[in-house]
């Protein structure tokens, strides 16, 4: 991805001109807060999936970090539908960002003015392995997940994700499509950039966000759509062996959608040779009705580019 508009601090700019200076306060220390946001094809135009939800966590990861974004969430509402016109994408991922940029080094952030910036691009499968013949093969990482007392795990900050960048690669490195990471009282929070669910017995569980798990919003979806088609779903805590013995696993968020699990540490999920399950299956299929129109329920969700 080379051309097309990224939109910064409230313009639209040539991609080559959507730069930063070398000492931005966020490339040292950290201190951006981002989102992730899906634009689908629909059956009647492209729509935004979920962006007032979206827009309204980055407003919220901002706040955790002292951060005025300079925008109300209708304004970065309205620049993210303008980058995806302005690019022309009848479907994309979009991602907003908000940093502390150049002014004064040193820890504190506060003296560096806050930039926003919004950039759109395909991004078709974000986890390689795993289709309709075997589910994705993950390990536990041996990074544990940072502890909610050390980063707030409420805001999608940029720190977080030095965590997450370590078990991805450690899973990659070792051959498998992606980690999941336990936090420090060892028990399961979400995979490197996905919320986790197990589905044993018809019902579903997900571990609850005080476990350090993002309150992701596909996570969300998938536990209303569950509801809204009879499927019980609890948030609660899940050891790492609840993982091996689960009937189904499968992650879900804004990149990877949902992602069926057909292996964790070389055990292999279900008793189907790790095949999609029926649930993990009929979940995915309900979820990408929704994100593509075709589901009245959920109509709400989507936000129509035209
Ligand atoms: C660490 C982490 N957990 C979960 C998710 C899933 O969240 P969402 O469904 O809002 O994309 C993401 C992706 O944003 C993530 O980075």
């Amino acid at each position: 991805m080379t051309e097309g508009k990224v939109w910064l601090n409230g313009a639209l700019v040539d991609f080559a001109d959507a730069k930063i200076h070398v000492l931005t306060h966020a490339l040292h220390y950290a201190t951006g807060v981002f989102e992730g946001i899906r634009c689908y094809k629909t059956v009647s135009g492209s729509a935004i999936f979920r962006l007032q939800d979206h827009m309204q966590r980055l407003l919220d990861s901002g706040r955790v970090y002292f951060m005025d974004l300079g925008f109300t969430r209708q304004q970065l509402e309205q620049a993210a539908i303008d980058t995806v016109k302005a690019n022309g994408m009848d479907e994309c991922y979009i991602r907003p960002i908000a940093y502390y940029g150049y002014g004064k080094m040193g820890v504190n952030p506060m003296p560096n003015k806050v930039s926003v910036a919004i950039a759109v691009w395909k991004w078709d499968e974000y986890i390689k392995g795993g289709g309709e013949e075997k589910g994705a093969r993950l390990m536990v990482s041996s990074w544990a997940r940072l502890d909610p007392r050390t980063l707030p795990m409420h805001a999608k900050a940029t720190a977080n994700y030095a965590n997450s960048a370590l078990a991805r690669v450690e899973a990659l490195k070792a051959g498998f499509d992606e980690a999941i990471m336990l936090n420090t009282s060892g028990m399961v929070v979400e995979a490197s950039a996905e919320n986790v669910f197990v589905v044993k017995d018809g019902a579903l569980a997900t571990p609850p966000t005080s476990s350090g798990a993002l309150s992701g919003v596909t996570r969300d979806s998938i536990m209303k759509i569950a509801r809204a088609n009879g499927i019980a779903c609890e948030e609660r805590n899940i050891s790492r062996d609840e993982l091996y013995v689960a009937d189904e696993v499968f992650l879900t968020g804004t990149a990877a959608e949902v992602k069926p699990v057909g292996e964790i540490d070389n055990r292999t999920i279900g008793r189907d040779g790790g095949r999609p399950g029926r649930i993990t299956k009929q979940l995915k299929s309900l979820f990408e009705e929704a994100a593509h129109g075709k589901d009245g329920k959920f109509k709400g969700w989507l936000t129509p580019v035209n």
